[in-house]
């Protein structure tokens, strides 16, 4: 084996050729939304480490719980124990979650959450005696995670590309275009084709997919509200759920507590994770309506729902997740939330440049489209040099800060991104 390509080290990093990888900035401590690094550089975070850490680094309240939970327990197995933590945390799960979204089950990652949703729509079927019904529909430009089922379900070939030959074909339909606020006129044909899809494809279909209002990893697209609420009926119509994975628009990041508060629509299935735990601990939750939770109850115990992770109600990850909550409550979260959003319109109005296509933003969310992603190549060291740190990915730089940063840094975030510009 040439020794060259020995890989010199032990630490495999995510998304990133090994080979030729740049330096990266080693954290030693953080604090609010500031990083500090080994050689002494202070980094104003505008991504809240993909979009988890939303009450910001080293939050004593949340630090309490995490260690007076740790000085009880920090962890038994759910499959035939329980623990309040868990209890807890499910019973506010299904106070805040629209609808009768009732049944949380937790696991331990987003994508694995997603997966859980997945089979609870296709054996809601099969335990009605329906076991035709395993396809799921999703969208164009979505990302669901990186495990198998949800890259299926995912239209990103930079995350999947590599497994093309073997993931199986799936049915998915174009995402609205015109954003929030889009025109009648230009939710009609997407409306049109998913009706279409779903009549064509409903007798093999259990579910169809959606990261409602706003997709993230697969391109920052904002679309209507009143999208979903068509989908609602047509999915209603043909005995097909209606799945959104809330992984990275739930908690505020919209401008409200869940995506799905925008519309009148109520999902069978949402799927929670990332900010749910403020980026303590990696944990989600898949949590079922009343009707698809009672298709699981019956004398036999093949209808069960046969999963179980590890971790799942990990008790620390349950206590920091509730108090999370709490702090979300009891802060007026909302309220920040919207002043950032200001804050990111009025200094997104000054940059401009030929390179950028599009500037688009939602909530605690901006986003600035490029046309080629060589524009976004040196922006990572561009902003280091400058005291932020901020990952473009592909042609998409965006700031999706923790809701408890000052104007200050803030605006100095903002200011970066329009210096690179001009
Ligand atoms: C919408 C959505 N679903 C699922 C996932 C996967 O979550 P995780 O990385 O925790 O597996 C992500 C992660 O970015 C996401 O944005």
């Amino acid at each position: 084996m040439d020794s060259s390509l020995t890989p010199p080290e032990n630490l495999w990093y995510p998304y990133v050729q090994m080979k030729n990888r740049p330096e990266y900035p080693e954290i030693v401590r953080a604090e609010g939304c500031i990083l500090f690094t080994r050689d002494g550089r202070e980094l104003i975070d505008g991504i809240s480490s993909w979009w988890s850490v939303i009450h910001g680094y080293n939050h004593p309240a949340l630090n309490k719980v995490l260690v007076d939970q740790a000085n009880r327990f920090s962890h038994v197995m759910l499959g035939g124990l329980t623990h309040q933590p868990a209890q807890l945390l499910a019973a506010k799960l299904a106070e805040i979650c629209p609808g009768d979204l009732n049944h949380v089950f937790f696991s331990d990652s987003g994508s694995v959450a997603v997966e859980v949703a997945v089979k609870m729509a296709i054996q809601f079927h099969r335990n009605q005696g329906n076991s035709e019904k395993r396809r799921i529909i999703s969208l164009s430009g979505a990302y669901h995670g990186d495990t198998f089922k949800t890259m299926e379900l995912g239209d990103d070939s930079d995350f999947t590309g590599a497994f093309s030959h073997v993931l199986p074909d799936t049915v998915r339909v174009n995402v609205p275009k015109g954003g929030y606020n889009a025109e009648e006129a230009d939710l009609k044909s997407p409306i049109a084709e998913l009706q279409d899809t779903v009549v064509r494809h409903h007798p093999q279909t259990a579910a169809l997919i959606v990261e409602p209002i706003l997709q993230c990893a697969g391109g920052f697209r904002i679309y209507s509200p009143a999208y979903l609420d068509a989908a609602r009926e047509i999915c209603d119509r043909h005995n097909v759920l209606l799945i959104y994975d809330e992984v990275a628009t739930g908690f505020g990041r919209t401008g409200r507590l869940f995506a799905a508060n925008h519309a009148n629509a109520v999902p069978d299935i949402m799927v929670i994770g990332k900010a749910l735990t403020a980026g303590y601990l990696g944990h989600a939750a898949t949590i079922a309506s009343n009707k698809v939770y009672r298709a699981f109850l019956s004398n036999e115990s093949s209808k069960a729902l046969m999963h179980g992770p590890t971790y799942m109600g990990n008790p620390l990850a349950c206590a920091v997740a509730f108090e999370g909550i709490r702090l979300f409550q009891e802060e007026n979260y909302l309220e920040k939330i919207n002043h950032i959003h200001q804050l990111i319109v009025q200094e997104f109005e000054k940059i401009c440049s030929e390179k950028i296509v599009e500037k688009r933003a939602i909530g605690g969310m901006g986003v600035i489209e490029v046309k080629s992603s060589a524009t976004l190549s040196n922006f990572r060291s561009f902003a280091i040099e400058r005291g932020v740190w901020i990952r473009p990915f592909a042609s998409y730089l965006y700031v999706m800060p923790a809701y408890v940063i000052s104007d200050e840094q803030l605006l100095k975030i903002l200011r970066v991104m329009r210096e690179f510009f001009d």
